[in-house]
């Protein structure tokens, strides 16, 4: 696809993303190719979803294999593939008694688990969220978002969402009233800049909602499966900041599209027929990928590899902090990172990395975001670190 036909697509495409100006026409493992053939390293992995790197082959074959057996038959009729992974996904976070919505995206896993709370709260209504959020792009999931510049364009937003800082658990005590249905949080803001809140926000969060009988929402669709060195991030607490309800995308299907809304307790049995639904939701073909996913990350220990090669890399990353003007702090967990820059060069470093073929994302204008595959290793690591030096070093800071 030429410079041209990039141009075209511009004009037939809404222009909801500014796309950096490559067109890839496969992937292996780390890499993306252009058409041309050229390698690109890639440190975005489709924005934290192909946790596994691209056409991995047990992915694959079992998406081949269900594609081959049984597509789609509508939530109307059983199918093997959704009762698996729905017993997979309650025995990884323990919760014997959870209960699995399968959507197809975050947004829609959060806009269940909105749905679901208010269903099992009769009377509560109102979702406090954080400043600085990132949940979705559908009308609810955009109205918790707390980010307004998002909002501008689209008042006004279904009401029923108030805001406060991110890493104060008493600003959410001081709001929480009668009508507060659920708290809803990521354990790391991901899309807000990679914000990792201090070691007591959950844990005190959690003992609000107890002592309030509200709900705790934990948006996981980012950090879950293995992203922060955890399977969950809500699990770098113990036992002390264990959600309600969590929400899952992305890693699940590696690329392909599903969303699980996952609750416990009172919050598992609270939809009946007609609650909620989607047609191809939970579809076999998808339930089928996740389930691969799920195995290779388990067999293949990447939860354990996040957390050990998301150190190497963190502490590469600080090296380019000491020895480059421009990136002034390194923060994240595992293998969700980012480098604070000390101007808005962001995008321009991410163009620079791209022409000596690196893929890292520009998560906010002044900070560079790595979410790699969780399957690369040291090699990789000094790969990409090599290249931001260079780049680095072209940059005005
Ligand atoms: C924490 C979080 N929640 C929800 C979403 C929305 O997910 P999706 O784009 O699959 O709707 C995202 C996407 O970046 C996210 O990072």
């Amino acid at each position: 696809m030429s410079a041209t036909q990039r141009e075209r697509t511009d004009t037939v495409v809404m222009p909801t993303y500014r796309r950096y100006p490559v067109t890839f026409a496969r992937g292996k493992g780390f890499y993306l190719y252009d058409e041309t053939g050229r390698p690109y390293l890639d440190f975005v992995a489709g924005v934290a979803v192909t946790a596994l790197g691209h056409a991995h082959p047990a992915v694959t074959e079992a998406v081949a294999r269900q594609a081959g057996r049984l597509v789609h038959t509508s939530n109307l009729y059983y199918t093997e593939p959704m009762a698996d992974l729905a017993g997979r996904l309650t025995g990884l976070l323990g919760w014997p008694d959870g209960r699995v919505f399968f959507a197809n995206s975050g947004a829609e896993a959060n806009e269940c688990a909105l749905k679901l709370v208010r269903k099992a709260l009769p009377g509560r209504y109102e979702t406090i969220a954080a400043w600085g959020s990132f949940h979705g792009r559908t009308m609810q999931t955009l109205a918790a978002t707390g980010q307004p510049a998002k909002w501008e364009a689209f008042r006004p937003l279904p009401p029923g969402f108030l805001h406060v800082p991110y890493d104060d658990a008493a600003a959410i005590g001081a709001v929480v009233s009668a009508a507060t249905a659920a708290v809803l949080l990521e354990p790391v803001q991901g899309e807000g800049g990679v914000v990792v809140p201090g070691e007591g926000y959950l844990p005190e969060v959690r003992s609000i909602c107890d002592a309030r009988g509200v709900a705790l929402v934990l948006d996981e669709v980012q950090t879950g499966l293995g992203r922060t060195g955890e399977w969950f991030g809500f699990q770098a607490y113990g036992d002390r900041a264990v959600p309600d309800v969590i929400s899952l995308a992305k890693a699940l299907g590696n690329g392909f599209p599903i969303g699980a809304c996952v609750a416990r307790g009172r919050y598992a049995t609270a939809f009946g027929p007609g609650d909620h639904a989607t047609t191809v939701g939970g579809g076999p073909v998808v339930c089928a990928a996740a389930l691969a996913v799920l195995d290779a990350i388990e067999g293949d220990g990447l939860v354990e590899r996040a957390r050990k090669v998301g150190d190497y890399l963190r502490q590469g990353l600080a090296g380019l902090v000491e020895s480059h003007a421009l990136p002034v702090a390194v923060r994240g967990k595992g293998l969700l990172l980012a480098l604070q820059l000390g101007s808005d060069s962001a995008r321009d470093v991410a163009m620079a990395a791209l022409s000596e073929g690196l893929l890292v994302n520009d998560v906010a204008p002044s900070v560079l975001r790595f979410c790699p595959p969780l399957t690369i290793g040291e090699a990789e690591c000094d790969e990409a670190l090599g290249i931001l030096a260079k780049v680095l070093r072209g940059i005005p800071s």
